[in-house]
């Protein structure tokens, strides 16, 4: 892979690049059509990254329908794609990461301390063998991305990082490769979240600039549903992760909530609201 993208820029193709872990959903596609209105070349990964899951996470369960994913990308004329070997990525005298400091043990870090490192240690080996012009992330897993663009500044990476708008179900709910997990219960009560950033929405609206009570607004609707268990509520800076206390523009709601065993996370960011 790293041999054919290397002929590629030597012929002077731009390399779009979208890394994935598959199960791919709207989402994904969302990412592959917005590479391909800007570069001349498509490389999409599907790597279920282990290194990013805990013991205790749902690495062996992750869902991995290969063989509904290829004609999708078909269909998207996505170039190449890249579906590595673990043994291959990981040999076994692999011993270097990428330390991710204090964004990555904030917010989602807290309950998945090692999440960002093994991200973070993925993607730069994933951009150092595709070389890519830009690379595409979702801006539902936005700690993800806030991170991955300070690792490409910090680590004077030479490409631009893009980052795309969630894409959600008709019904609202964001779309994940885990929402498969969710039982048709927990499934209606999941769209609580995004009732949950509409109504901080709102209240932003109507004036309300208190974080703390926009956060508890939010904490007294999830409650209501009983599959839903928070894990945590935030409003902090889009770029240091930082929380605030007053919420002003390029301010991050976050959330994090378990729905029986699915964990999912949803976002919105404030621009002028
Ligand atoms: O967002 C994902 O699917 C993964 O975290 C990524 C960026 C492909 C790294 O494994």
């Amino acid at each position: 892979m790293q041999k054919i993208c290397a002929a590629l820029k030597r012929k002077g193709r731009t390399i779009g690049f979208v890394p994935t872990m598959g199960a791919l959903h709207k989402g994904h596609l969302s990412l592959i059509q917005q590479a391909r209105k800007d570069n001349r070349t498509i490389v999409v990964s599907i790597f279920v990254n282990p290194i990013q899951f805990a013991l205790h996470e749902d690495l062996k369960a992750y869902p991995r329908p290969f063989k509904k994913d290829i004609p999708l990308l078909q269909k998207e004329n996505v170039d190449f794609l890249f579906y590595p070997q673990a043994e291959k990525m990981y040999p076994e005298n692999f011993r270097t990461s990428v330390e991710v400091k204090v964004m990555g043990k904030v917010l989602c870090g807290v309950s998945r301390p090692d999440h960002f490192c093994g991200v973070a240690t993925v993607v730069t080996k994933l951009f150092n063998i595709i070389q890519p012009d830009a690379a595409y992330f979702g801006q539902k897993d936005a700690q993800q991305a806030t991170i991955i663009r300070r690792m490409a500044d910090d680590l004077n990476m030479p490409f631009k990082i893009k980052v795309m708008p969630t894409v959600r179900d008709t019904d609202g709910l964001a779309l994940s490769s885990r929402n498969v997990y969710l039982n048709s219960q927990e499934r209606q009560d999941s769209l609580v979240l995004s009732k949950a950033l509409g109504l901080a929405r709102e209240l932003i609206r109507h004036g309300q600039r208190n974080a703390l009570c926009v956060i508890n607004r939010m904490k007294a609707l999830i409650r209501t549903k009983k599959t839903a268990k928070i894990g945590y509520i935030a409003i902090v800076d889009s770029r240091t992760l930082n929380p605030v206390k007053i919420v002003g523009n390029n301010c991050l709601i976050c959330l994090a909530v378990r729905f029986g065993k699915t964990r999912l996370i949803d976002n919105l960011l404030t621009r002028g609201e």
